[in-house]
């Protein structure tokens, strides 16, 4: 947690998360509660779910959380109206529920295919969607988790690179849909982040952590944390005026490959 962190930042304020059982979500709903916000958190997981929510309740924070796959409609409707009814309207949606795994085009089933659409770009649309109704307006801040392959297309990942454009597409729309009722609509776009389920599964081996993080930029991948920062900004009152915004926290990454022959720097 950075030395700035504030501790009343959300004070006051409703936020619900999806996909937050583990990883990046997880950290970005506990970073919600420590500014004060009250949080609610799903995931497809019973039993992961309810650890999730206590480890924020252990920490001295309100947090409930509940079993819901993002692909039925008909459950998210309902986890939003179980949040509302506990801690009212809500102020902040974090969209982050993902599934990924690399797979040549050729070897994947079109279900394979429609399970990563239907967990991050149905999934997206759906806590989006049914989360309108129970927003505070004006002034609720929606966030969704994209990746840098929604604009960098990526061998072996086709499903996530159209899932992940799609995403990008529809925080923009909305972002103008519902910019006049004050509503806020952005994207973070995590580069390789440390530490996580998704990084596990695209990089499994050391030397390929190694190769990737000597193309990137900033020369190493990123933290939770680095998200958890960047989501609690767009959660704030200090983006008041951001919306359709897809933040990249990513080292730099999206510019494209900065490693191969690095240019020696001359001396002066
Ligand atoms: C090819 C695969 C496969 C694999 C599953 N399938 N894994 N195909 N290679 N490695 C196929 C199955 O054979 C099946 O197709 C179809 O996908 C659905 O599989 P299920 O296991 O029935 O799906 P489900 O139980 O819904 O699980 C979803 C999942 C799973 C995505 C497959 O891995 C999961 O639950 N993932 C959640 C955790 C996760 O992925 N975290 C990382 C997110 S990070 P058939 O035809 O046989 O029926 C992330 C990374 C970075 O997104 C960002 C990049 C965009
Ligand atoms: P993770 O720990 O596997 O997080 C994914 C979460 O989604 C889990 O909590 C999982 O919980 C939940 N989930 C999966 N399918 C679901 C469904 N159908 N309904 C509801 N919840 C579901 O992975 P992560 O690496 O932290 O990734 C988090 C987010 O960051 C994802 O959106 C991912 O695309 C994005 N991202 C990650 C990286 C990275 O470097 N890790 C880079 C770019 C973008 P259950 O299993 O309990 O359902």
């Amino acid at each position: 947690m950075t030395d700035t962190f504030n501790p009343d930042l959300l004070a006051g304020k409703v936020a619900f998360v999806a996909g937050a059982s583990s990883g990046i979500n997880l950290r970005v709903a506990q970073r919600y509660a420590a500014a004060g916000a009250k949080v609610m958190v799903i995931s497809r997981s019973e039993d992961k779910i309810a650890a999730a929510a206590r480890t924020i309740t252990d920490a001295g924070h309100d947090a409930i959380g509940m079993a819901c796959d993002v692909r039925d409609y008909a459950k998210v409707v309902e986890a939003f109206a179980h949040c509302r009814d506990q801690f009212g309207e809500i102020d902040i949606v974090l969209s982050g529920a993902a599934g990924n795994f690399l797979a040549p085009a050729i070897g994947m089933s079109a279900n394979a295919f429609k399970t990563v659409i239907d967990i991050d770009l149905l999934g997206t649309f759906n806590v989006l969607h049914a989360s309108f109704q129970h927003l505070r307006k004006p002034g609720a801040s929606l966030v969704s988790i994209t990746a840098g392959q929604a604009v960098r297309p990526m061998m072996y990942q086709v499903h996530a690179c159209a899932a992940k454009a799609g995403v990008n597409q529809i925080t923009k729309c909305l972002a103008m849909e519902w910019g006049p009722a004050g509503i806020r609509v952005n994207a973070v776009s995590p580069g390789p982040i440390g530490d996580t389920e998704g990084m596990a599964r695209l990089a499994p081996n050391d030397d390929y952590a190694k190769a990737s993080k000597a193309r990137i930029p900033l020369r190493d991948w990123g933290t939770k944390d680095d998200i958890g920062d960047a989501c609690l900004w767009l959660a704030s009152d200090a983006a008041r005026y951001v919306s359709g915004a897809i933040i990249n926290v990513d080292g730099g990454s999206e510019l494209g490959d900065a490693g191969g022959d690095a240019l020696t720097v001359p001396e002066r």
